[in-house]
C-alpha cells in the first residue's frame, strides 16, 4: 500500500502512525516523587459545525484548464490535495476562495472539491456540489475521540518530577492530519509546566468511522482535560491549592520548551494571577463548599495552557497604486475570524497610512504568493511577519523615488501619516504617495512592488535533551499562553451542568485588533462548553447516528454564562509583527479542563470521560452518595 506521506510516521498495518517523545528518565523517576497520580482518559469526537456546510463550484474553460471555488482554509492546499488525488498538473488548477462560513481545521485539507473537478474534467461542464448539513455531518473530518492513560510525579513541596502520557486516537478510515495531531498532542502533553522526567509516547488507529482531523486546540484540547485533572488530583492529595500549585511550575522567563525550544516571551503567571483575582478564586470557592441548601451545586475549576503561533510559509506583496493607495496580497484566506482586518491594519500601520486606504486581495492560487493556509493559529505571526517587511521595502522604493523627486538623499526622507513623505527637520512641502507612485509608473524607477516570504527555520532537537521519533516538529517555538477559571452551577437531582460565569486571560503578545481577539476568546469558550458538555458524534456500527442539530447538541443563547470575562495580555514577542503572537486555538484548550475540573469541586467526585452530560454527572453524584 504505497501512498504519498509527508513524513514517516511509523505506518503499520492499523495503525497510521506512531510517534514517542523523552526527555529525562520517566522510568527512573517515579520512586523519586512523594506522590504519583495515574489514570485513563476518554474524549469524544466533535463536530467542527461551521455555520458554512462544505461545498465547491469548478468551471473548465476552453484549453482545460479548471478554476475552482471553494470553502477552505487554503487555496493553497487545496490545489495540492486535489492534483495529487487526481494527477492534475498543478498549473492547470486555479484555486480562489470567496468569503467562507468558518472553517475550524475542517476546511484546511479538501473534503468534496477533488470529486468536483473530477466532474468536471470528465463532463467538460460547471459543476457545483454544496453539503447539505447531515452530509457535512457524515462525510467531513471531526475532532480525534482519545484514550489518554497519565500517570504524574510530584515532590511534597508540590515541585512536578515526572509525567508517562500514552495517546491512542481514533484515526477513522483515512490519515489525513492523524500524525500532525498525535504529535502535536504529545509535544504539549505537559502543558506550560516544567517536567524534568517525560515519556510520551502514541499511536493513531485506523477504524471503520470517517475521518478524523484538525479542529481547533489540535490533540491539545485532549491532553489537557487529561493533565489539568492531574493537577487538582495532586493538589488535592498534597493539601495544596490548585493555582498555587500550578504556578509553582509553570514555565517563566529563561525556560524552554520540550527538546530544548526557546520561549522568547511569556506572560503566563500574569494570566493566572488574574483570574485568580477576577473570579475572587479563594473566597469564591469556600463560599460555594458551604453545606448547601437546595439540590444545586456551585463549584469552580481552573485550567492553563498554552499554543504554538504557526509554522511554515507564507509571503505577502504590497503594491502601491496609481492614486497612492495600497493593495495587500497574501493569499491568506480569511475564515471569519478577522485576519484581513488585522493584516490591513499592519499595512497601514507600517505606511503611516489609514486602514481604508489599503485593500486586500482575495486568495486567489494564480496571483497570490504563497501561504500554507489559515491553521496552527499561524496568520497574525507568519502573515504579519511578511506584511511588515514587505510594507518595509515599499516604503524603502518610496524614500528612494522621492527622494529623487525632491533632490535629496533618501535617508533624510521620512513617511509622514496619511500618505505624504517629507524631508527629515523641514516642516511641509512634502509630497503625496500618490504623487510618488505616478512618478514610479510614469516616469522613473517603475510600479513600486514590495514583497516578502519566510519559512520557519528547521531547529534540530538537541539529542542529550530529548529524543524524538515520527515527528517532525523542529519548526515549533512561538507560544501564547493562558489561564482560565470557570464557574459551573450542577442540579443534583437532573445532572445538568451550567456555566454562570468564566474568566479567560490569554498572553497573545500585542493584540493588533483586541475587539477580534476578544470575539476569538468567547467563541472558542463556547466550542469548548460544547466539547465539555453536550456535543458528542455517536456511531450506530458504521453509521453516523446522529448526523443533524436535533441530535448533537450545541450551545445556544441559552446556554450562554452570564457572566464571561476574557483578558488581554500583551507581553510583546520580539520577533511577532508589532509584538504579536496568535489567539485563534488557545481559547479552546482549557474549557473541558476547567469545566471537569470546576464539576468535581461542585459535587465531590471526578468524571474522566467526556461530554459530561447530565446521564454521565448525574451517574457520578448517585455513585457518590452510594459511597459513604
Ligand atoms: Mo487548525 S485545527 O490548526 O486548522
Amino acid at each position: 500500500h504505497a501512498y504519498t506521506s509527508v513524513f514517516d510516521s511509523g505506518t503499520q498495518g492499523n495503525v497510521c502512525s506512531r510517534t514517542s517523545l523523552s526527555q529525562g528518565d520517566a522510568a527512573a523517576a517515579w520512586d523519586s516523587c512523594d506522590v504519583v497520580v495515574e489514570h485513563t482518559y476518554r474524549t469524544q469526537a466533535q463536530a467542527h459545525l461551521s455555520i458554512e456546510p462544505c461545498g465547491a463550484l469548478a468551471e473548465i474553460d476552453a484549453s482545460g484548464r479548471v478554476t475552482l471555488w471553494s470553502a477552505n482554509q487554503s487555496v493553497f492546499r487545496v490545489q495540492a490535495n486535489v492534483c495529487e488525488a487526481l494527477g492534475l498538473s498543478m498549473a492547470k488548477l486555479r484555486c480562489q476562495t470567496p468569503h467562507i462560513g468558518a472553517g475550524f481545521g475542517n476546511k484546511m485539507e479538501a473534503h468534496v472539491q477533488p470529486a468536483v473537478v473530477l466532474l468536471a474534467l470528465k463532463s467538460r461542464k460547471t459543476v457545483k456540489l454544496m453539503l447539505s448539513r447531515e452530509e457535512d455531518f457524515e462525510t467531513v473530518r471531526a475532532r480525534h475521540p482519545a484514550v489518554i492513560r497519565m500517570k504524574t510525579g510530584a515532590k511534597k513541596d508540590g515541585t512536578l518530577v515526572a509525567r508517562e502520557t500514552e495517546l491512542l486516537l481514533d484515526g477513522g478510515a483515512y490519515g489525513d492530519d492523524s500524525p500532525g495531531v498525535l504529535g502535536y498532542a504529545l509535544l504539549m502533553n505537559c502543558g506550560p509546566y516544567n517536567i524534568p522526567h517525560v515519556h510520551a509516547h502514541g499511536r493513531v488507529a485506523y477504524t471503520n468511522k470517517m475521518r478524523f482531523g484538525a479542529f481547533r486546540g489540535f490533540g491539545v484540547p485532549q491532553v489537557t482535560f487529561a493533565s489539568e485533572q492531574q493537577l487538582d488530583v495532586l493538589a488535592d492529595k498534597l493539601g495544596m491549592d490548585p493555582i498555587t500549585l500550578r504556578r509553582k511550575n509553570i514555565k517563566r522567563d529563561g525556560d524552554t520548551w520540550f527538546g530544548g525550544q526557546a520561549i522568547h516571551s511569556n506572560g503566563l503567571e500574569k494570566c493566572l494571577d488574574l483570574v485568580e483575582r477576577e473570579s475572587d478564586w479563594k473566597a469564591t470557592r469556600a463560599a460555594h463548599g458551604k453545606a448547601p441548601e437546595s439540590e444545586m451545586r456551585l463549584g469552580m475549576g481552573v485550567a492553563v495552557s498554552a499554543h504554538i503561533s504557526g509554522l511554515l510559509a507564507t509571503g505577502a506583496i504590497v503594491r502601491l497604486l496609481e492614486d497612492g493607495t495600497v493593495l495587500l496580497n497574501t493569499g491568506a484566506v480569511d475564515i471569519g475570524q478577522g485576519s484581513n482586518t488585522v493584516l490591513s491594519q499592519m499595512c497601514a500601520e507600517s505606511l503611516k497610512l489609514p486602514v481604508d486606504r489599503v485593500a486586500i486581495a482575495s486568495p486567489d492560487t494564480d496571483g497570490s504568493p504563497y501561504n500554507w493556509g489559515t491553521t496552527a493559529s499561524r496568520i497574525t505571526y507568519t502573515t504579519g511577519r511578511s506584511v511588515v517587511a514587505a510594507a518595509g521595502e515599499v516604503e524603502q522604493q518610496i524614500k528612494k523615488l522621492a527622494g529623487a523627486m525632491m533632490e535629496c538623499a533618501a535617508e533624510d526622507i521620512e513617511l509622514r501619516a496619511g500618505g505624504t513623505v517629507g524631508i527629515k527637520g523641514v516642516p511641509g512641502g512634502g509630497v503625496s504617495f500618490a504623487q510618488v507612485s505616478g512618478y514610479a509608473h510614469w516616469a522613473a524607477g517603475g510600479p513600486i512592488i514590495g514583497s516578502n516570504s519566510w519559512v520557519f527555520d528547521q531547529k534540530t532537537v538537541d539529542p542529550k535533551r530529548a529524543v524524538v521519533s515520527g515527528l517532525p516538529f523542529a519548526q515549533i517555538g512561538i507560544f501564547s499562553f493562558s489561564a482560565q477559571v470557570i464557574e459551573v452551577e450542577v442540579d443534583t437531582l437532573t445532572g445538568k451542568v451550567r456555566v454562570p460565569r468564566a474568566w479567560t486571560a490569554c498572553d497573545i503578545g500585542r493584540a493588533i485588533n483586541p475587539t477580534m481577539a476578544t470575539g476569538q476568546i468567547e467563541g472558542a469558550l463556547v466550542q469548548g462548553m460544547g466539547y465539555a458538555l453536550t456535543e458528542e458524534l455517536v456511531w450506530d456500527g458504521g453509521r453516523l447516528a446522529n448526523p443533524s442539530l436535533m441530535d448533537y447538541k450545541i450551545p445556544t443563547f441559552v446556554e450562554m454564562p452570564d457572566e464571561q470575562h476574557a483578558y488581554l495580555v500583551e507581553s510583546d514577542d520580539p520577533t511577532g509583527p508589532f509584538g504579536a503572537k496568535s489567539v485563534g486555538e488557545i481559547g479552546i484548550n482549557t474549557v473541558a479542563a476547567a469545566i471537569s475540573n470546576a464539576v468535581a469541586n461542585a459535587i465531590g467526585t471526578r468524571l474522566s470521560q467526556l461530554p459530561l452530560t447530565s446521564e454521565r454527572v448525574l451517574a457520578a453524584v448517585m455513585a457518590a452518595e452510594k459511597t459513604p
